[in-house]
């Protein structure tokens, strides 16, 4: 259990060199940018695809960190819809790597009652990865300690007009009155339906960009980037990026309440 938070000259305490957080004040949905693979293993002297590797164990840190917390509801995205244009090579490996982390890593996500689900255009990805989608999605349905969304071959913008299709076949089969459409209405097409929006996204690799993630869902999102690159981002900087998102106020449009 977190001890509650407290503030020193602006500075969360911090207990063992973590931050100790206000387990009443936790974000409920974080989505995160997981940049920097290549440039760790470049570093290194490995091959690009070593780094998404390492990658892999830090998703799995940070999946069990946020269930401990909780934070009980994670998105994470892992390719993109621009993610094509790298070498066949690395896509290649990229898909493989996905397959293997759903295949091998099922039970433990499983047995630790994690939800898998995978947002994204999947129709384009290789058929025994859409394979194993379908079994990590089936198998882990009725697990309610925590929701991990994979975006895999997903783009903001193509969702954005995925839903947007879908809402004018809605309109056009007289399932949908046009003077009805609201924000939450178009929200209900997205892929990520039913969820309140990210309260926290976390970009590693140092980049100020939301790199087509999440656009519609993101209007209010706190944002937290950091340096650090993936492989080597670990609880403590997940603490870290948690607890300055406590020191935050959002307004969502509002004015100060300290003006
Ligand atoms: C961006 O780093 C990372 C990716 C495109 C892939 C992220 C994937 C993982 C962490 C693997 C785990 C997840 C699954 C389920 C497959 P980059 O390659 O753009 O790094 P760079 O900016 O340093 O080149």
């Amino acid at each position: 259990m977190l001890p509650v938070l407290g503030i020193m000259e602006g500075r969360p305490l911090v207990a063992n060199d973590e931050p100790v957080l206000d387990p009443s004040r936790l974000p409920g949905h974080v989505a995160v940018i997981m940049d920097g693979n290549g440039r760790w293993a470049k570093a290194r002297g490995l091959p690009r695809t070593m780094g998404h590797r390492a990658g892999v164990d830090r998703l799995e840190e940070l999946i069990r960190t946020a269930a401990e917390l909780p934070v009980p509801i994670l998105t994470v995205y892992a390719f993109s819809t621009e993610n094509w244009r790298r070498s066949r090579w690395e896509v290649e490996a990229l898909f493989r790597l996905a397959e293997e982390v759903l295949h091998q890593r099922l039970d433990r996500f499983n047995q630790e009652g994690v939800r898998l689900v995978v947002i994204g255009q999947r129709e384009r990805l290789p058929g025994s990865l859409q394979r194993e989608i379908e079994r990590a999605e089936s198998l882990t349905s009725g697990n309610r300690r925590m929701l991990v969304n994979i975006a895999l071959n997903y783009g903001g913008r193509a969702d954005i007009v995925q839903a947007s299709r879908r809402l004018c076949q809605a309109v056009r089969e007289g399932r949908l009155d046009p003077d009805q459409i609201d924000e939450a209405i178009f929200a209900s097409f997205l892929s990520t339906a039913g969820l309140p929006d990210p309260d926290l996204l976390i970009r590693t690799g140092g980049e100020l960009r939301l790199s087509n993630f999440l656009l519609w869902e993101s209007a209010y999102t706190e944002l937290w980037v950091t340096e650090c690159l993936w492989p080597d981002f670990g609880r403590r900087e997940f603490l870290m990026a948690l607890a300055d998102y406590q020191k935050r106020e959002r307004r969502f449009g509002r004015v100060s309440s300290q003006v």
